[in-house]
């Protein structure tokens, strides 16, 4: 049956606003409107870099220096871009009571910087470097203004902390994201392809424990005729406004 959009809208609202008791998973998709470009699809990244030589942890230890020209112009774009209506939308959802955290497949910072708390980051971030020769830490910005590719005090190329094709998403990520999935009354999912395990199985984990599954997207994905309950098809901020002025309507004042 088809819904009119507003319905779907409409509907979408009430199980955030009525159970208050929502998770975001996020991807490439809700920062495109940050001026940063997704991983897939024409404009994409992996159209420039091909992620078998740029995003595999096996890449990064035969060339790192060659990795890092994709990661200077990954850190490069996020250091411009700012949050957009969509991540200051569920920053907003997250005081309100209505959201309890938020997922993201993104490295690039934007969701706290739009003001979210909780965050789960689940493949980690460019915010810190790591030595894997000799373990060292260092924050981004101090190693990468002496140079690209950034190194370690050992004479190592550092990596950034976050997670490669090949590379495992840290356990205790794992857990902490699982949790939030089963625990949760509805999975607000926006902007993601769902094509990279395990973060595509995330609205699995909350669909068999009975959540209402929302998906922002212009497009169709994997999960839209299979596991998706309410599509907004409309980009992230427009459908995160949009949702934000419906739930506000349902809710009391505080
Ligand atoms: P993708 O690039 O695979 O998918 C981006 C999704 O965002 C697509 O479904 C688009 O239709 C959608 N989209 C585009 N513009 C949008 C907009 N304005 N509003 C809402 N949606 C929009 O990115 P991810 O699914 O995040 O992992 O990719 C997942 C992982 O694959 C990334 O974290 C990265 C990548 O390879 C690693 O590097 C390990």
């Amino acid at each position: 049956m088809a819904h009119h959009p507003d319905r779907i809208v409409r509907e979408a609202a009430e199980a955030l606003g009525a159970r208050r008791n929502a998770v975001a998973l996020t991807g490439a998709g809700i920062s495109v409107e940050s001026g940063i470009p997704a991983f897939r699809g024409a404009q994409g990244m992996w159209e420039k870099y091909d992620p078998m030589e740029y995003a595999t942890i096996g890449a990064f230890l035969k060339d790192p220096a060659r990795v890092w020209t994709m990661l200077s112009e990954m850190v490069d774009v996020f250091s411009r871009a700012a949050p957009n209506p969509a991540h200051l939308g569920l920053a907003d959802m997250e005081k309100m009571g209505v959201l309890r955290s938020v997922i993201t497949q993104n490295v690039d910072g934007l969701h706290q910087a739009a003001g979210s708390r909780k965050v789960i980051e689940f493949h980690g971030n460019t915010e810190e470097l790591v030595c894997l020769a000799c373990f060292r830490r260092y924050p981004s910005r101090e190693r990468i203004r002496e140079g690209i590719p950034p190194k370690c005090e050992c004479g190592k190329i550092l990596k950034p902390n976050l997670v490669l094709f090949g590379e495992k998403v840290p356990w205790v990520t794992q857990e902490e994201a699982e949790a939030e999935a089963e625990n949760c009354a509805a999975l607000l999912v926006i902007g993601t392809s769902a094509q990279v395990t395990p973060a595509c199985d995330i609205p699995l984990i909350s669909r068999r424990k009975g959540a209402v599954i929302i998906e922002i997207n212009p497009e169709e994905t994997f999960l839209t005729r299979t596991i998706t309950d309410l599509h907004i098809r409309e980009s992230a901020s427009v459908a995160v406004s949009r949702l934000l002025e419906e739930i506000r309507e349902i809710l009391p004042p505080s």
